[in-house]
Parts: C-alpha cells; sequence; structure tokens
C-alpha cells in the first residue's frame, strides 16, 4: 500500500519536506494519534460491558454489601473470580465504579444512575434507548435504502411500552423540574393535553404540583396502560375523576378546539419527520385556548450541527431505527413553532440534556 511505504518510520517525530508537493519549505507534521478510533471500536464493547453488568445486578450488588474487594463481589454475582475480575475492573476502566487498592464501590454516578431504585435510575434505559439493536449491525444497509429492516413503527407498541417505562423516572424529573421555569402549578383548573403521554411522566409532575389541573392523556392503547399504572402509583389526590384517556393516533385522533391551558409535545417529534413534525405543532396551536402554551421537549441539533453531538447522534439513532425520523436544528423547529403563529418563544433545560421550548398562543 502506497500509503503506508510512504509513512515515516517514526511518524511523532517525522519533519518533511513537502516544498516538491506544497510549495512551502518544510512542516512539522505530527500525525494524529489513532486513540479516537481504538475509543469507537472499545465503545462496542463498553456498551455491552454495561449491558452486562446491568443484567448480572453488579451495581445492585455493590449497592447493598458496599464497597469490598472481588471475593464477596464474586459470590454475590454468582461468577468464577475470572469473570467477577474484569467484569468489575472493566467497569472501573470505563468510569462507572469506583477502585481503590483492591476494594471496589459505586460512586456518585453509578449510585445515581446505574442502581435500579435509585431516582435518577437509567438501569433499564441503557438496552433500549439505541433503539432495536440489530439495526445498529445493518445500518449502512439502512443507510442505502433510507429506511430500516424493522423500523418501530411496524410494532409500535411493543417498542413503545418498555421505552416509556425506562424514559420515565428522567421525563418525570425534567417535568417537575420545568414548574420552576414555567409554573404550571400557579394556573387554576389546568387543563392539560399529553399527547403521545407514555407512561404520563408530565401529567403525573403537573397533577401532582397543581390540584386543580386535569389532563388528557393520549397514546397508543396498550402504551396508555403503563399511564395508568404510572398514574395510579403516584398518589395523586381524586386522579380517577381528573385524568381522561384518549387512545389513537396523535396524528388523527379527535382534538377540542381551543380548549387546553398547555399542550406536551414530549420527545414526540423526532419520529415524526419534518411534515409530521410541523403537523403536531399545528396540531397543538389549535387545540390551546388562546394565552395557552405548548411545551416542545426533544433533542435537538444546534445550528451548525457540529456543537452537540448527542443531538447529532439522536438523529442518527432515529434514521437507524425509524420510518423517516431525524432531529431537527433548533433554527428549524422555531421557524416551525413561530410559522404556527406561536409567540413568546424561549427554551428551557430543566435538567441536563432535556431542552424544551415553551411558546404561547397569542390572547
Ligand atoms: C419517546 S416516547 C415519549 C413519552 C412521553 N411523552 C415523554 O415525554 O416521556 C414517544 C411516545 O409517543 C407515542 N407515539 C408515537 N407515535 C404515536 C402516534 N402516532 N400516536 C399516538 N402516540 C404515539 C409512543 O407510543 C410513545 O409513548
Amino acid at each position: 500500500m502506497a500509503i503506508v511505504e510512504r509513512d515515516a518510520p517514526y511518524p511523532e517525530l517525522k519533519k518533511s519536506h513537502t516544498a516538491a508537493h506544497k510549495g512551502t519549505p518544510w512542516s512539522d507534521f505530527k500525525p494524529p494519534a489513532s486513540a479516537p478510533v481504538w475509543n469507537i471500536i472499545q465503545g462496542f464493547g463498553n456498551y455491552w460491558l454495561l449491558m452486562a453488568a446491568i443484567e448480572l445486578g453488579a451495581f445492585d450488588t455493590l449497592q447493598k454489601i458496599g464497597p469490598c474487594p472481588l471475593e464477596p463481589l464474586a459470590e454475590a454475582t454468582g461468577l468464577s473470580r475470572r469473570s467477577a475480575l474484569f467484569l468489575f475492573d472493566g467497569l472501573v476502566a470505563i468510569g462507572m465504579i469506583e477502585q481503590y487498592r483492591d476494594v471496589y464501590k459505586l460512586g456518585d454516578l453509578a449510585s445515581r444512575y446505574l442502581t435500579s431504585d435509585a431516582v435518577a435510575s437509567m438501569a433499564d434505559l441503557i438496552g433500549v434507548a439505541p433503539g432495536p439493536l440489530e439495526n445498529w449491525e445493518e445500518l449502512a444497509e439502512t443507510f442505502r435504502r433510507g429506511t430500516p429492516r424493522q423500523p418501530i413503527e411496524n410494532d409500535p407498541e411493543g417498542f413503545y411500552v418498555p421505552l416509556v417505562e425506562a424514559t420515565y423516572p428522567t421525563m418525570l424529573r425534567a417535568a417537575t423540574r420545568a414548574d420552576l421555569k414555567i409554573g404550571y402549578s400557579r394556573t387554576p383548573n389546568l387543563r392539560l393535553l399529553d399527547l403521545g403521554a407514555g407512561g404520563a411522566p408530565w401529567s403525573v409532575a403537573i397533577l401532582s404540583q397543581n390540584p386543580t389541573a386535569t389532563t388528557v392523556v393520549n397514546d397508543y392503547e396498550g402504551v396508555l396502560e403503563v399511564a395508568k399504572r404510572r398514574i395510579a402509583a403516584a398518589g395523586i389526590a381524586n386522579h380517577e375523576s381528573r385524568v381522561e384517556y384518549l387512545p389513537g393516533d396523535f396524528h388523527t385522533v379527535e382534538l377540542e378546539p381551543n380548549s387546553f391551558d398547555m399542550v406536551i409535545l414530549g420527545h414526540i417529534l423526532r419520529t415524526e419527520g419534518d411534515e409530521g413534525a410541523q403537523h403536531m405543532i399545528d396540531r397543538a396551536f389549535a387545540a390551546l385556548r388562546p394565552g395557552g402554551r405548548v411545551i416542545v421537549s426533544d433533542y435537538f441539533r444546534d445550528n451548525t450541527r457540529k456543537f452537540n453531538p448527542f443531538g447529532v447522534l439522536m438523529g442518527v439513532t432515529m434514521v437507524a431505527a425509524t420510518r423517516q425520523g431525524h432531529t431537527f436544528t433548533n433554527e428549524e423547529v422555531t421557524a416551525w413553532i413561530r410559522a404556527t403563529g406561536f409567540e413568546a418563544l424561549r427554551l428551557i433545560e430543566p435538567i441536563g440534556f432535556n431542552s424544551m421550548y415553551v411558546a404561547s398562543k397569542p390572547e
């Protein structure tokens, strides 16, 4: 291979005469390290190591028995010494747990996000957040075809029931904290429309913090079962009379016009493509009373599409898993919200990584 033959024996010290090629006398040329490529290769192992740790109860075990050396951990997880060594050392290597001398312990990260009963637990999310895992092995084919072989739309309830169970703790925190920014607890008799509600974290947060609020909760019939269970378990006063369930497709289900104080589009736009997303913003506008507010909560790409890799990679996840989904830039989504007629548009971020636009229908 020509490139290999021409590379210097000690590339990190290479000083090349480049006049013949580039017209400049010479340059110090230090090739980039290969570490970023290795990081990607090992990223595959990192993900599966974390999945295995969740499945084997590694974090819950450490929480239960506290800081300890390898032997009690091997015994409690039922693993051989070799397996336990590489499981727990591996978790230290990828920064998920801590180790001091021979003692392993949960750090703040694992205690907050990786144990199964933590308030901010992401334990169930790790397996479902990337979408159907088998789609990733066919990503090149998906890019060629433009759609995955098994888009989640083929079996929406099968995909969304575990997803919304897993995202509920995070979205409940975001929805609860959003009150500090938008004060939904201070609107008397607030009438809420929660479209594609999932486990209904928004309805639970608002009903819990506003005792006079009522809500209409929409989703597919099978997913509404999760919402019903979550709402019943949340200890909300008089929830039976304050919640109406509205099963059906959010693009077509009948919505009362001009009657809601708040409409939630909570992480439902990025599966819908440009036209579908605009259609849902239009539907929210029509359903709101004058002065009512829409919340568009989602993961967005920044306008240059490179400063927020999370938003871009969430877009890749959508391409890998859905027929037409992708993340939108802040510019795109704000243009659509304004074009619909909304005003007083602002962006809030009640918890990290969860940004949402808030806008009002003119009085
Ligand atoms: C990512 S979850 C978001 C759940 C919740 N709104 C939240 O913010 O956590 C997307 C939800 O939209 C629902 N959904 C997707 N397409 C839908 C459609 N066409 N009609 C009704 N619900 C739909 C899914 O079932 C799922 O519960």
